[in-house]
């Protein structure tokens, strides 16, 4: 969503401005801004529509200084994308950067215009400032602390923000409301953002803040209190973020070197985590949340997006080999329908980020419902859902900047499976699949890298589908919600209209689409269900279907039919083996149409707005 990022230091601090907006860029792209406060005691504030390089040409010729500063990547809410509407925000002596939605933003704006402020942007962050300066003419004794804790109690909905103040360029402010913001500590001074990729070149000593902390920096000191004003003590950690991480290597875009890297992301997510190769081991999990799995005896997963389609697939995993009933749903429908929690249920949500509102809102939804327990998969191990849930696993992707999400599906999916061995080594004791499993996921880096090996092959079919107007993805079992999952990957960085759908439920509407313009991927490995996708694909076929197929070098096809012909893997493994060439596609799709795929028009990388 919005990226913040903010500093005071003993230097000048533009240049830490400029290097952290353009990190966090991928957090929205709409449009972006700048201010600090110079020497002379005055805001200075520069704002761009479009991306950041549109920020960073304006300032560049400006001989810009000040010890106090902000800047703002924006992904818009209220108000178009345009200059008026990019942050910061300004109110005479008052400038402000935020991240969330104030949802009684109109009542507030009513009254201040009748009090004179006049409203230059269609913005609800332009009524923070503006109320943060009539609450300071009002009780102009006290301190800006004092002035944000009285403001905070009138406002509803979302607020992470920074503010600063030409009367005291001593001290920046921030508070956290429904999204992240972390402190960064520097030699030189300290920081604020809304992820720590922003600083992780000068601040390495970390410190989150907790929902409605709000921070008072100064360029030697940081001391935080909680929303009743009471001085806490936030424990301090060291950043895992390389500064190599972010960038991009050898690779043109941040989604190829992300597809590259999986290979070693998933021997990261498995490392350490199998017994002498015979027991699934998760060091996150205590004595009680075992007792918990084995109570287990339906799992309730939420998720969005991405990590929907790897709960999806899990369903399949859990039911077929742990013997456990698994129910899936999209967050921002089960937060809005009657939730009935079945027996002995366990509630795991999905989340690459773990900053999804829509998540964040179920899990809250469901906290007295009476599920056994609240467990967490995740990228990131200080998200809000990681603080939220009882209990949390990991995913060792490493950052992920392309909006597409990649690495983290199938890092996912690593876990989710090893989770499944888990509840079979706990529940139905089958140790020998327990074994299975666990030898699969050792040779899966390997049968990864040999895929991407097959780039030509998966280039020649984005060469033949890229000027379509729309695709249809089929599958069938467990490669279903592959299918889906290489639609959304279309649809998101190559604007190709797609869908996703079980092979045999083509006839039953969709076969009507059929004509010698749609492409229509298949996923059809070599395993028991093949016979049965070859009959629903002789349907396709004549009907004059433009039929592409994704197998593997054993399975036989009436001849004629385009077949991509893709390593052996193994069944049980091959849902994250198939979602590779899928990501590729996409990938080459976009690459040949020019489009911008680090970061697609209208979307953001983690989406903290319901
Ligand atoms: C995936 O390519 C998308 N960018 C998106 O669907 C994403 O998976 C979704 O927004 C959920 O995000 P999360 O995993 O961070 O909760």
């Amino acid at each position: 969503m919005c990226g913040i990022i903010a500093a005071i230091a003993r230097k000048n601090v533009v240049n830490v401005l400029k290097e952290g907006i353009i990190r966090l860029e991928y957090r929205g792209y709409d449009s972006s801004g700048l201010a600090i406060i110079n020497k002379k005691n005055k805001i200075l504030r520069f704002r761009a529509k479009g991306k950041v390089k549109n920020l960073i040409k304006i300032i560049k010729n400006k001989s810009l200084s000040g010890h106090i500063g902000m800047a703002h990547t924006r992904w818009a809410t209220h108000g178009k994308a345009l200059v008026k509407n990019a942050h910061p925000h300004i109110s005479s002596n008052v400038a402000i950067v935020h991240n969330g939605i104030i949802e009684n933003y109109k009542k507030i704006k009513t009254y201040l215009q009748e009090q004179g402020y006049i409203f230059l942007s269609n913005t609800d962050t332009e009524v923070i400032a503006h109320l943060i300066h009539f609450t300071q003419k009002i009780y102009n004794k006290k301190s800006l602390f004092n002035i944000i804790q009285i403001i905070t109690k009138k406002l509803e909905g979302n607020y992470s923000m920074v503010i600063m103040d030409s009367n005291d360029s001593k001290v920046l402010l921030a508070v956290r409301s429904g999204s992240p913001l972390l402190v960064g500590k520097g030699e030189m001074g300290n920081y604020i953002s809304s992820d720590q990729l922003a600083f992780s070149n000068i601040a390495r000593n970390l410190i989150y803040l907790k929902e409605n902390d709000i921070a008072l920096l100064t360029h030697n000191n940081v001391t935080i209190f909680d929303k009743n004003g009471i001085l806490q003590n936030r424990k301090e950690i060291e950043s895992e973020i390389k500064n190599k991480s972010v960038h991009k290597g050898k690779f043109k875009h941040y989604t190829a070197k992300e597809i590259y890297e999986q290979p070693v992301s998933i021997k990261n997510t498995i490392l350490n985590r199998f017994i002498k190769n015979e027991t699934v081991y998760f060091s996150e999990l205590d004595v009680k949340a075992e007792k918990i799995f084995s109570q287990t005896e339906h799992i309730q997963i939420i998720a969005c997006g991405t990590s929907y389609h790897a709960g999806l697939v899990s369903k399949y995993w859990f039911e077929s080999l742990a013997m456990i009933a698994c129910d899936v749903e999209v967050a921002s429908e089960f937060c809005y329908k009657k939730i009935l929690v079945r027996k002995n249920s366990l509630l795991l949500i999905i989340s690459q980020s773990g900053e999804t509102a829509d998540n964040l809102n179920a899990l809250k939804i469901s906290k007295n419902l009476g599920y056994l327990g609240s467990l967490t998969i995740c990228n990131s191990k200080s998200s809000s859902l990681v603080y939220e849930s009882d209990f949390s696993l990991f995913t060792c992707a490493g950052i992920e900047i392309g909006v597409a999400s990649t690495k983290a599906f199938t890092t996912q999916l690593t876990v989710l499976l090893m989770l499944v061995a888990k509840f079979i080594h706990l529940k139905s004791k089958n140790f020998k699949l327990e074994k299975k499993i666990i030898n699969l996921l050792n040779i899966l880096p390997n049968r990864i890298e040999e895929i991407l090996k097959h780039k030509k092959s998966v280039y020649s079919l984005a060469k033949k589908i890229f000027d379509k107007k729309n695709i249809i993805f089929l599958g069938k079992g467990e490669q279903y919600p592959i299918a889906m999952e290489g639609a959304l990957k279309i649809k998101e960085i190559s604007y190709i209209h797609a869908e996703g759908y079980p092979i045999g439920e083509l006839k039953h509407g969709p076969l009507a689409l059929i004509d010698s313009n749609v492409p229509i991927i298949i996923i059809a490995p070599n395993n028991n269900l093949l016979e049965k996708i070859k009959l629903n694909i002789e349907e396709i076929h004549s009907r004059g279907g433009l039929i592409y197929i994704l197998s593997d070098p054993f399975a036989k096809f009436n001849k004629n039919r385009n077949i991509i012909r893709l390593p052996y893997i193994e069944h049980l493994i091959s849902p994250i083996f198939y979602a590779i060439p899928l990501q590729l596609l996409a990938y080459y799709t976009a690459l040949i149409k020019g489009e911008n795929i680090d970061q697609p028009r209208n979307l953001a990388k983690s989406v903290t707005v319901e």
